[in-house]
């Protein structure tokens, strides 16, 4: 009896201990990959430089990629994912379709870190790690990118269509979709401030800028509808700037472009628009450091969204297919 006691008491301390195994092992790290890929950080740094300084843009679209990414059954890599004919990913969903680029950029870089460390590296840490020097570069802040994810083995376009919020949401659509994903209204406000840079297609704000409606300034919208025709079909993929000031610069612009009812989404000036996020959006156009920490801290928090870690998912060779 005594012996089966001490049986069971072992059996559970085992039990306890790997429990608290499986816990630590499913935390993000940032130094996850430092004895296994000591070069990966410079590596990614230095193709994304490359990147950049030829399209200033591709910064833009490969923050999008990562939000996208992270946003559709969290940060795992399945956004990278092509379709196959026995395989529907979300690369053909809305919000991506004509729309998502940079994955011939996460490819290259893929390639040599696979070259250096292979089969070590998953795509969803490295699409993490040019997110963030995608930002750096166009002169926004920096942060740590944990690291550990592994790349999923699915990808679902109705999840990516239903998960990631349209150009006309409202707040409180944007709102619960944060908030059912750990995010608040604040890292709301903060992340919409992505859209300082990069570009967006007449299809996404033709019903606004043709709206009349009294949150949008006049003179603006009479600028965006010079080329963006107000017939569906007729120049939907003329692009406008996100920031009309300077969207090749990761600053506070966008803000303050809101406060003056110049925002090209219905779904960014809804942020300032009388409700409850007006305050902080009055914030981050007064103190651009405090929006960029804010931004830095937020993206941080994305980026922990259910992450697939230990024996889960894979590390893709190719980012475009499971292994
Ligand atoms: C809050 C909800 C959001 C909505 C409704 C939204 C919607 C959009 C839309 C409609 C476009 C233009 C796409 C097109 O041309 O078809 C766009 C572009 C972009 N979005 Fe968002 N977005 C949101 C949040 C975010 C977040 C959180 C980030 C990153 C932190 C982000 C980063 C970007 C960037 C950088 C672009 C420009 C991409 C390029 O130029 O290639 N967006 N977004
Ligand atoms: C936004 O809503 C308008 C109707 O108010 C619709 O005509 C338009 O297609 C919608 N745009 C998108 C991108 O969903
Ligand atoms: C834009 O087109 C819609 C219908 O397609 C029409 O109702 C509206 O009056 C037009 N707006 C402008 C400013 O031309
Ligand atoms: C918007 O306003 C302009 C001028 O004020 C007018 O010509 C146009 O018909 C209006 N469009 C709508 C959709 O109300």
């Amino acid at each position: 009896m005594a012996d089966l006691g001490s049986k069971t008491v072992l059996i559970l301390t085992l039990g306890i201990f790997l429990l608290f195994l499986g816990n630590v092992s499913a935390q993000l790290s940032t130094g996850f990959y430092s004895s296994s890929c000591p070069n990966l950080l410079s590596t990614v740094k230095s193709s994304v430089r490359s990147a950049v300084s030829s399209e200033a843009r591709m910064g833009a679209s490969i923050l999008r990629l990562f939000f996208h990414d992270c946003f559709v059954n969290g940060c795992d890599g399945s956004i990278l994912l092509d379709d196959t004919s026995s395989f529907t990913g979300e690369k053909s969903a809305n919000p991506n379709r004509n729309s998502a680029r940079g994955f011939d950029v996460i490819d290259n870089i893929k390639t040599t870190v696979e070259n250096a460390c292979p089969g070590v590296v998953s795509c969803a840490d490295i699409l993490a790690i040019a997110a963030r020097d995608s930002v750096v570069f166009l002169g926004g802040p920096s942060w740590n990118v944990k690291l550990g994810r592994r790349d999923s083995t699915t990808a679902s376009q109705s999840q990516a269509n239903n998960d990631i919020p349209g150009p006309n949401s409202s707040l409180s659509q944007l709102s619960s979709r944060f908030s059912a994903l750990g995010l608040s209204n604040t890292d709301l406000v903060a992340l919409s401030g992505g859209h300082t840079i990069g570009q967006a297609r007449c299809t996404t704000f033709r019903s606004r800028i043709y709206s009349n409606s009294s949150n949008i300034e006049s003179l603006f919208a009479r600028t965006r509808q010079s080329n963006c025709p107000n017939t569906s079909g007729s120049g939907d993929n003329n692009l406008a700037p996100l920031d009309l000031q300077t969207p090749n610069s990761f600053d506070n612009n966008y803000f303050k472009n809101l406060v003056q009812n110049k925002g090209l989404l219905q779904s960014d000036q809804v942020l300032f628009n009388g409700g409850s996020t007006d305050s902080v959006v009055r914030n981050y156009a007064n103190a651009p450091a405090r929006f960029l920490s804010d931004f830095a801290a937020a993206m941080v928090k994305m980026g922990d969204i259910a992450p697939l870690t230990g024996s889960n998912g894979q590390i893709r060779k190719n980012c475009r297919r499971v292994n």
